[in-house]
């Protein structure tokens, strides 16, 4: 009802607030079996994590994640599993200014409208704090997939503003601070990023994610398509006004000639589906692109209105991102993670006895 809750056999339930004490989550529905130990959350949530470039928001979490149940001795029981990150940074103070305003491009308004009420410290329960959790629910799930079924998921940062990749290396991505897949043009976006933070200003992003190795039969027709999971689980991330499946908004100009994935015993020619026909996958790599908003707290005064009515001028302080892309590879990669692994234990509950069938195109 409240929706805090997604997926459907490998169920994550997520709760806190930006500026709470703690935030975490429930997850219910995890094979048993699957090692798993609390060192294991460190990569990921470093990955997304807040002050580790002058690139990003100066606030620093910590981010340890306690395992609170379903893990024994390092083994994972299949029972719900309940994992907290303890909140160590959190300068309420900085929010002082914004309890009686709406600032624009942020979730104040309609929050207030909808519940009459709100947590103002840092966006409460609005803030992509809470996406920690679901990077750590997803590193779970990024286990499993990989070792169960050799799924790999991987995102990158495909845009920044008006810059777009001029070159391609996977080995690129997690050699810098913004996920970018081409190295040769680190130096100009680090110039861009300094450029922009200076002017008080922000950018939007595009973020790619892909999974390799999803068998086919992935998905469920009409309301369970895996792409319309994806899409949902993809839209439901912080900022996102975006997301393509495949080739997606570039289908509008193409022939079907050309956009249809032709086949032969060697395979399918090529991937503009993105991995999934009729909501159910192909056994070719997933792919999904999302189009992230320019951070809306700027140093910039905006107009606005304050609870009484009246005309407010904004201008946000606090620490903030000045583009919140950069660090939204890690989450559209965990939420990818989240439905493929829901998917994949919905496939093996329904339909594990069909097995494999022929042929199987790479
Ligand atoms: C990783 C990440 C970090 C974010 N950090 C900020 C931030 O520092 N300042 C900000 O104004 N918005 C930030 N956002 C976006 C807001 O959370 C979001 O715009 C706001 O809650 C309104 O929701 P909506 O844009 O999805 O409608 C961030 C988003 C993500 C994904």
């Amino acid at each position: 009802m409240s929706s805090n809750s997604f997926g459907k056999i490998f169920t994550v339930t997520t709760f806190g607030e930006s500026h709470g004490p703690a935030i975490g989550c429930v997850i219910d529905g995890c094979p048993p079996g699957l090692a798993i130990d609390e060192s294991e959350f460190r990569n990921d949530l470093d990955r997304r994590a807040t002050g580790k470039s002058r690139h990003t928001s100066q606030r620093r979490e910590a981010d340890d994640v306690e395992i609170l149940s379903g893990v024994y001795e390092g083994r994972t029981t299949g029972t719900p599993i309940a994992l907290l990150i303890r909140n160590t940074d959190q300068r309420s103070k900085d929010y002082g200014d914004i309890v009686n305003t709406f600032r624009p491009g942020h979730a104040d308004y309609s929050y207030w409208q909808k519940y009459g009420i709100r947590d103002p410290r840092g966006g409460g329960r609005s803030s992509a704090r809470e996406t920690t959790m679901r990077v750590a629910a997803a590193v779970i799930a990024k286990k499993w997939l990989a070792e169960r079924h050799g799924v790999r998921v991987r995102g990158y940062l495909a845009q920044l503003g008006e810059i777009a990749p001029q070159g391609f290396d996977w080995a690129a991505v997690e050699q810098n601070p913004f996920f970018w897949p081409h190295a040769a043009q680190v130096p100009a976006l680090e110039k861009a990023m300094d450029a922009l933070r200076k002017s008080g200003d922000s950018v939007g992003a595009r973020v790619n994610v892909v999974a390799d190795g999803v068998p086919p039969g992935w998905g469920e027709p009409i309301y369970g398509k895996l792409d319309g999971d994806l899409a949902a689980a993809l839209m439901s991330i912080n900022a996102v006004k975006g997301v393509e499946i495949g080739d997606g908004f570039a289908a509008v100009a193409q022939r079907g000639s050309e956009h249809r994935d032709e086949m032969s015993p060697a395979g399918f020619a090529s991937n503009h589906a993105g991995g999934i026909l009729g909501g159910i996958s192909t056994g070719q790599a997933v792919t999904a692109s999302i189009a992230l908003k320019p951070t809306s707290s700027i140093l910039i005064p905006g107009h606005s209105v304050n609870l009484a009515g009246e005309p407010v001028e904004v201008v946000t302080k606090g620490r903030h991102d000045p583009c919140v892309g950069i660090r939204a590879t890690p989450i559209a990669e965990a939420m990818m993670a989240l439905v493929l692994m829901d998917h994949a234990l919905r496939h093996r509950a329904q339909c594990g006895d069909v097995g494999e069938v022929s042929p199987r195109l790479a």
